[in-house]
């Protein structure tokens, strides 16, 4: 099976046999969206355009198979930026009916949760359901709880507003750091006090868990450390970024993880699985490990390789349909930049 991700600004294509990893290659178009701060659509667009049969061509050349050994092809149908999906789910069906064999589309967020099939750590369980699953990127923020991979996925709850990794990004830029913000912010934070700024945490009082139990809001603690800075700028004073960045990533890290192990407790399922790019972020991953331990919640997470954006988890779930009984996806399905889990 091979799967084609262009969601975001990565063009991926993964080679997988079953649950087996065969290739997960990467082009990622950050470099050139860096001087603007942010993922611009257009230029995601265009660079999948001419990465992406490049990185067929190196995940074959990676699994070591030909285009006519493959047995399926599958992409990614949403959610996502719309022209940036439209080339992957393009080139599928492209590659599917040129090639005669069966195409499926493939959620983005349910294969955040399929990446976790594909971890090879020897010894290691395989993937029990039902499970909770955290998918925090640039992109997104997700809420789900998985029954089945194939056709029981739940969106539990979401941002409201901006994504975690998109704050980063963005307090990044504030505090002068560059894109993407946040591997500087979480090396900056090391050496910081998490306790010198208590920033707010979205949707965390009592009056906003009754409607937004499951839900994230970030743009408030973004304008929050931006109220903060410019404070100090105005008096004059020293930003001091490396506190400021520990008490920021503090709050991201103390809501996302509360929210996920809430959920865990309240749905009875003691299972907790992270996907996404701010999986790589060392407080999230400390204080996921500390509260998932006290409550009795085990928890996954799948080598940071297979959290980011690829083609691979969109493969996993493909094959995973196909192993299920599930007949391919319509021609006529396109992308859809809001597509539900
Ligand atoms: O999943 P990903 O590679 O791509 C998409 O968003 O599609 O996630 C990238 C996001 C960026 O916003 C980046 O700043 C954030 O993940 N990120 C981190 C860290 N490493 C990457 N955020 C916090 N701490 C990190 N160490
Ligand atoms: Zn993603």
């Amino acid at each position: 099976m091979l799967g084609i991700e262009t969601s975001c600004d990565e063009t991926g294509v993964g080679i997988v046999r079953g649950t087996e990893l065969l290739a997960n290659v990467i082009a990622s178009s950050m470099d050139e969206h860096a001087r603007y701060g942010g993922v611009v659509p257009e230029i995601a667009a265009r660079a999948h355009l001419e990465a992406l049969e490049p990185t067929i061509r190196a995940a074959l050349a990676e699994a070591g198979v030909t285009l006519a050994e493959l047995d399926a092809v599958a992409v990614t149908s949403g959610p996502g930026l719309g022209g940036a999906l439209m080339v992957g789910v393009g080139a599928a069906k492209a590659l599917a009916i040129a090639l005669d064999k069966p195409f499926y589309a493939v959620n983005h967020l349910v294969g955040h949760v399929g990446a976790d099939l594909l971890r090879d750590d020897a010894g290691d369980a395989p993937l029990e359901l039902p499970t909770i699953a955290l998918l925090v990127s640039g992109g997104h923020t997700s809420l789900l709880h998985v029954r089945s991979l194939t056709d029981d996925v739940e969106l539990l709850g979401e941002t409201i507003d901006d994504a975690a990794g998109e704050a980063f990004d963005k307090v990044a830029r504030l505090l002068g750091l560059p894109y993407p913000g946040g591997p500087q912010i979480d090396r900056a934070a090391a050496e910081g006090d998490p306790r010198a700024v208590r920033f707010p945490r979205g949707l965390s009082l009592p009056k906003d868990l009754e409607r937004h139990r499951c839900d994230f809001s970030f743009s408030g603690l973004k304008t929050a450390v931006a109220r903060h800075v410019e404070a100090l700028r105005d008096a004059g004073e020293e930003v001091p970024v490396a506190d400021i960045a520990a008490s920021f990533r503090e709050a991201v890290a103390d809501v996302l993880t509360a929210k996920a192990i809430a959920a865990c407790r309240d749905l009875r399922v003691p299972r907790l699985l992270l996907g996404g790019g701010v999986v790589a972020n060392a407080r999230v991953r400390a204080l996921a490990a500390e509260r998932a331990e006290a409550a009795g919640v085990a928890l996954r997470i799948p080598p940071l390789s297979l959290c980011t954006d690829n083609g691979a988890m969109i493969a996993a779930i493909a094959a995973q349909r196909i192993m299920a009984g599930h007949g391919p996806s319509d021609l006529g399905v396109g992308a859809d930049s809001t597509l539900p889990v």
